[in-house]
């Protein structure tokens, strides 16, 4: 499997490569089977539904990855948070408001209300050739926290950095219940036929520097080691989106295989500092593919060139955007298949 080989710390003569957000809504082979399951949730519980959206764009593109198709916010749902979609608006849950508030959540039967996503991971197993791999992914809990405390998106995550500093232990607390539900969850997904974990911390670029090895990189280590404490050892790729210079010293203490860049990292000093044994992820900027051509395949090879003598995986910095043109994904693959 390329991927394994690539976060084993072995540079591969082919650089193996996945997109996040591969499955949604830029597709139309998407859209058509999420409109048969209009309740987002419902949809990531259907088993069938899940696998064959997971399966989509590997069938598509011949990517070498697939990636579950689910949300990080079914830990919530699954803790009793009150996790609903709102069409146009996003993800909706049951806002925290203080310490106390913490204690209403539940850590029973999340295994069983989530059992349908490692059905889905055993139906895509069975659909996906061997030589790719299959996913497996949680959010990270600062990133899964900022939803439960704002009560869905935020823009500046007022209330989360607030909490930060006004209840650290209460903030402490929280992050180690989701980390140990992440840690079950991780676990099942990987005895499901995961054989990749990914950790998405996609806001971990508002935690304020002065907190973010106690909330960022510590909890992501509460992560690795429960993950190996309980004999799981399937690689594990770090997101930690936005962390500027930090980087350095999650990537040194987080227990990680991989780590995720997003677009605003310049891929030279990623390798010039980065351990070579450590695989880099990343990191076109989704939008380039919106617009596609020429600056799109430009700036796809500055990343290619720059990673050249290490371990990488090719990605984008972000997810897909719903407008991206599904040709243009294409031109992509195809270029990053003809690298010389
Ligand atoms: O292909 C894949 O990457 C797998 C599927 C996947 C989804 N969500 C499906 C999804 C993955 C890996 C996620 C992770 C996720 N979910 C993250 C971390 C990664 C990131 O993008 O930063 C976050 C922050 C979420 C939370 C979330 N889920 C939001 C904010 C939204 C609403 C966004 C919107 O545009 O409506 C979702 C819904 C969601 N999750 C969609 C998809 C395809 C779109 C909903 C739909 O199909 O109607």
């Amino acid at each position: 499997m390329r991927l394994q080989k690539t976060l084993s710390g072995v540079k591969d003569e082919k650089t193996p490569m996945w997109f996040m957000r591969q499955a949604g809504r830029y597709l139309p082979e998407y859209r058509a089977l999420r409109a048969s399951e209009p309740d987002f949730i419902s949809y990531c519980l259907n088993s069938p539904k899940a696998a064959e959206a997971t399966l989509q764009p590997v069938e598509r593109y011949d990517v070498d990855a697939a990636i579950i198709f689910s949300d990080i916010l079914m830990i919530p749902w699954a803790m009793g948070a009150g996790v609903h979609f709102v069409t146009g608006e996003g993800p909706k849950l049951t806002a925290l408001d203080q310490p106390s508030d913490i204690d209403r959540l539940s850590s029973e039967d999340m295994l069983t209300k989530l059992a349908p996503v490692g059905e889905a991971l055993q139906l895509t197993r069975g659909g996906l050739d061997a030589s790719k791999s299959l996913i497996g992914f949680c959010g990270a809990p600062w990133t899964v926290a900022t939803y439960m405390i704002e009560g869905g998106s935020s823009r500046d995550f007022k209330k989360s950095r607030s909490w930060l500093w006004q209840n650290p232990d209460a903030m402490d607390r929280l992050l180690d219940r989701i980390a140990d539900e992440s840690i079950r969850l991780l676990e099942m997904k990987a005895q499901s036929g995961a054989d990749v974990l990914m950790v998405f911390d996609s806001w971990a670029s508002a935690v304020p520097s002065y907190f973010q090895d106690r909330v960022v990189t510590r909890p992501m280590r509460r992560i690795t080691d429960g993950l190996k404490s309980r004999g799981i050892n399937a690689p594990v790729i770090g997101f930690p989106k936005g962390i500027g210079e930090n980087i350095l010293a999650y990537a040194e203490q987080a227990g990680i295989n991989g780590i995720g860049l997003d677009h605003s990292v310049d891929m030279r000093w990623a390798d010039a500092n980065l351990p070579k044994s450590l695989a880099v992820q990343g990191n076109l900027d989704p939008l380039s593919v919106i617009t596609g051509g020429k600056e799109m395949l430009a700036s796809a090879d500055a990343i290619m060139e720059a990673c050249a003598s290490r371990p990488h995986i090719f990605n984008l910095g972000h997810g897909f955007n719903p407008e991206t043109p599904p040709d243009h994904v294409a031109d992509l693959v195809a270029h990053i298949r003809g690298w010389e």
